[in-house]
């Protein structure tokens, strides 16, 4: 099978089977939402010691906003907050079609570079990301 179809396989598989889809209990909570459509996500973490214990997402938007969700809780959990951070400017480098540092384990992540090529749904993709990156962030001042 070609890259692009693979790829596609795995973003529906997320999509269908989305991975930590749920919500934690005294846990960070950080709501976001995509002013161009109004999809929502709300994202909880669980934050201690600069590790990002677990990640729990839901809320609703198109396949491309809720498996990157998926994608994004899967590799950010186990992580410091700073590898957190880290993958979320290589991601946003591959949105913008840029090189990016693949020298860490990208996991599933991958399989959105694609995205890159539609400019409409690079907001999709990041919605996730941006409400990670607003959670890691605030913590980190706190
Ligand atoms: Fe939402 Fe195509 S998946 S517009
Ligand atoms: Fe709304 Fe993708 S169309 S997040």
């Amino acid at each position: 099978a070609n890259l692009d179809t693979l790829y596609r396989q795995v973003i529906m598989d997320h999509y269908k089977n989305p991975r930590n889809k749920g919500v934690l209990d005294d846990s960070l909570t950080i709501d976001m939402n995509n002013p161009t459509c109004g999809d929502r996500i709300r994202l909880t973490l669980k934050l201690e010691e600069g590790i990002v214990k677990d990640a729990k997402f839901e809320g609703e938007g198109c396949s491309i906003s809720m498996s990157s969700a998926s994608m994004m809780t899967q590799a950010i959990k186990g992580q410091s907050m700073d590898t957190a951070l880290k993958l979320s400017s290589i991601f946003s480098n591959m949105m913008q079609g840029k090189e990016y540092d693949d020298s860490i384990d990208l996991g599933d992540i991958e399989a959105l570079q694609g995205v890159a090529k539609f400019p409409a749904r690079i907001k999709c993709a990041t919605l996730a990301w941006k409400a990670m990156e607003k959670g890691i962030n605030s913590e980190k001042e706190s």
